[in-house]
């Protein structure tokens, strides 16, 4: 065996291989500018073939903590791109269902999550609707953030942006300790307007120093707060800074850690559960029945589930339900909102125009989504008319199926889902 190799050859062959003189680029950061929308900053600037090679593959995504681990959760990449000279790259996905670990197919970044703040500047006489310049930072302490990006292309303006005169607004959703917490800011620019939860608090500042201060007090359940802070810019010579920091009676100061802040729009953790219907007895049933129904006109399983290849593709696949059991496919018809798989979360979009449409989202391409209704009827929607995009407690799946349909035919349809 391996004749004419000796065993230091073979190891100096091992050695030269692992150390290459060029390191690939390295994402420094990555995050989600808003649900359908990612980014990552790179060290160096990208292979120009690299986002044609990203589309059509996933971003696959962790289950909840203590949440069973089923089939695999994916997003689908359905548009790349490169900007700033080929260090920052942007993907176009399907939206993110919930705060978890996200892990791009990209060599060299690591996972991302959706905690962070959403940062967006403007300049004084920018009107609200103009675009603003946006921006992801890791926490809410301005040093530290800098420090967390500061190999990142996108951030690279942000400190020159802050010493203009401008606007810069600071969304977050905060995590506070159950009972009485406040929290406290300080900066150097003029505080304007602060929000939260439903206390919207007055800045005080002492006059003597150049720094304002803020105390924002909230009586907390463990539930995500929504924090917005609005400050003036540019105004003094004095360099733009903002610390934060959270106080508990009768415990320490302490500084606020990234993952109690959660961006704006992600979804909040834990959508309602309704309580299970009483499950009737679901022996028996007649699978050939139940094939007939699930493909008829009445029930219109198909439309939205496929069995055996045939059917439609806006719910998940029933060829072999995830879970084989009579009372749990029973639950899923009737309470279809208890338990949402993430792929299939339902949201609502409101549009520019007013129009608001709600259903399963699905990335088309750059420029649009699909948006599939509760009557399976499909809608094409242009990404730059979305004003908002805010998951939804409830399923698509119709409401009242099991009780429209009777017993019996739940019973047919039941074994026809078991039949193996
Ligand atoms: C308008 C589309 C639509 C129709 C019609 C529909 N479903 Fe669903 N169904 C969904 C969606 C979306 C989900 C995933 C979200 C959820 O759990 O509610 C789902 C979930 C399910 C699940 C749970 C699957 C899983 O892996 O979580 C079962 C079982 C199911 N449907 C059976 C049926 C049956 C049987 C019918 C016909 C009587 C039907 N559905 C009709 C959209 C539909």
């Amino acid at each position: 065996m391996l004749e004419g190799w000796c065993t230091t050859c073979l190891l100096a062959l091992v050695l030269v291989g692992q150390s290459r003189p060029s390191e690939p680029p390295h994402a420094a950061v990555v995050w989600a500018v808003d649900a359908l929308e990612v980014v990552a900053a790179f060290d160096q600037p990208l292979d120009p073939k690299t986002p044609g090679s990203l589309v059509g593959q996933a971003i696959s995504y962790d289950d909840l903590q203590g949440q069973a681990k089923s089939s695999p959760r994916k997003l689908r990449i359905a548009a790349a791109r490169l900007e700033d000279d080929g260090h920052t790259l942007i993907l176009v996905t399907d939206p993110h269902p919930r705060n978890t670990l996200y892990h791009p197919p990209i060599p060299g970044a690591g996972s991302y999550s959706l905690s962070g703040v959403q940062a967006d500047w403007g300049e004084p006489d920018d009107l609200p609707e103009n675009p603003r310049w946006s921006l992801w930072l890791p926490t809410l302490d301005l040093d530290e953030a800098l420090r967390d990006v500061k190999r990142s292309r996108r951030h690279a303006s942000l400190r020159e942006r802050l010493a203009r005169p401008g606007r810069l607004t600071l969304a977050t959703l905060v995590t506070l300790p159950v009972g009485q917490a406040t929290l406290h800011l300080e900066t150097t620019g003029s505080i304007e307007d602060a929000l939260l939860g439903d206390t919207q608090a007055d800045p005080i500042t002492d006059g003597k120093t150049p720094r304002h201060a803020l105390d924002l007090a909230a009586e907390s359940r463990g539930e995500p707060l929504y924090l917005s802070i609005t400050i003036k810019t540019g105004a003094t010579k004095t360099p733009f800074d903002l610390h934060a920091s959270l106080s508990q009676k009768g415990a320490p100061t302490q500084a606020i850690s990234a993952n109690q802040l959660l961006l704006p729009w992600a979804p909040a953790r834990g959508t309602t559960s309704s309580p299970p219907a009483t499950t009737p007895t679901l022996e028996g049933g007649d699978a050939d029945r139940g094939r007939t129904l699930f493909f008829g006109d009445q029930a219109k399983c198909s439309q939205c589930h496929a069995h055996g290849g045939k059917g439609g593709a806006v719910g998940p696949d029933l060829t072999r339900p995830r879970v084989l059991d009579r009372a749990w496919i029973y639950q899923s018809i009737a309470t279809p909102s208890a338990q949402i798989e993430p792929e299939f979360t339902t949201y609502t979009v409101a549009l520019k125009d007013g129009q608001v449409h709600s259903g399963v989202v699905r990335a088309l391409d750059a420029a649009s989504i699909q948006v599939v209704d509760s009557n399976a009827h499909p809608a094409v929607i242009k990404r730059d008319q979305i004003v908002r995009l805010q998951p939804s407690a409830t399923s698509i799946m119709p409401v009242g199926l099991a009780a429209a349909l009777g017993d019996p035919a739940i019973r047919d349809l039941i074994a026809f889902l078991m039949a193996r």
